[in-house]
């Protein structure tokens, strides 16, 4: 019998064409994900990434290659209903994920769905929203929250029906400022407190630096994959295919060209104040 490597979520040789496309849009995609790890994929615009990781949970299916989510082939669509129930999906756009009429409802959706309990389904929603800091909003409609509210939400349903694994496509492009803090903040926890496996698609370098793991996607093909202490430190691949580094690596870089001696790569403000304090 054939079964999964030793991956939580496995992508062998993946091709994938859109039915109505000329072009392959994945060519050959292999990589497999820890249970419990935290990964981010990044690339330019039309690179795959939104096309990967719809693969994640049988959203769609390959050409060619296979995905495996915690033992069960994604081709199988019998398995589809056990593999949602792993791995959940938060998408870019926050209005496209929103049933309920209050949060609280919305959070029950999935619950229901799975048939639980009455009981168990209201000690779900509310552990949900503790973990998600939304108790406070429970009777609000989800149409009266910011976009990072929104996105909070959507976490929180995920949370509700105890998946294992989260997958998010750009879940912070369209927020502001404080609504990017607090989707982050909100991963970190989950990630921290609730064991979940992320798998988190974005387009800022900010973000991906707190993933363990960084797969760098460019023309349907992994070109990297690393820490991000690695990924940052190869300067020239990421900018011959457009991509920058993240904020306090390109400033600490200048400041290392003007013969300030810092590390290579320095991610995070907190590092890089912490090194100029040492100086
Ligand atoms: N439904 C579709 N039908 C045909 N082609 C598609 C479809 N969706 C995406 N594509 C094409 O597949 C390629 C990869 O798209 P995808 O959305 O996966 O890229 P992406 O890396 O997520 O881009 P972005 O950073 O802009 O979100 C692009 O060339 C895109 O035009
Ligand atoms: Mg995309």
């Amino acid at each position: 019998m054939k079964t999964a490597d030793c991956g939580y979520i496995s992508f062998r040789d993946v091709v994938f064409r859109f039915s109505n496309g000329s072009a392959n849009v994945l060519n050959g995609i292999s990589f497999s994900i820890r249970r419990r790890s935290f990964t981010a994929i990044i690339g330019p615009n039309g690179s795959g990434k939104s096309t990967l990781v719809r693969h994640a949970n049988g959203l769609l299916a390959p050409t060619a290659g296979e995905v495996w989510v915690d033992g069960m082939d994604t081709r199988i669509s019998a398995n589809i209903p056990d593999i949602r129930r792993r791995v959940g999906f938060v998408f870019q756009n926050p209005d496209n994920q929103l049933v309920g009429t209050t949060v609280e409802e919305d959070i029950a959706f999935g619950p229901e769905n799975l048939g639980m309990q009455p009981s168990a389904i209201k000690e779900s929603v509310e552990f949900a929203l503790e973990v998600t800091g939304l108790t406070h909003l429970a009777g609000r409609p989800p149409h009266m929250l910011s976009g990072g509210q929104k996105q909070q939400l959507a976490i929180a349903g995920a949370v509700a029906m105890k998946t294992e694994c989260l997958v998010l496509d750009e879940p912070t492009s369209m927020l502001g400022p404080a609504g990017k803090r607090s989707v982050m903040e909100l991963l970190k926890k989950i990630k921290r407190d609730l064991d979940m496996t992320l798998l988190l698609v974005t387009h800022f370098m900010e973000e991906a630096v707190f993933a363990d793991r960084i797969l760098v996607i460019d023309d349907g093909r992994i070109v990297m994959d690393g820490t991000p202490q690695q990924v940052f430190k190869s300067r020239s691949l990421l900018s011959g295919i457009g991509l920058e580094l993240p904020g306090p690596a390109e400033l600490s870089g200048r400041l290392r060209d003007g013969g300030v001696p810092l590390p290579d790569p320095v991610l995070t403000v907190d590092e890089l104040v912490e090194c100029l304090c040492r100086l």
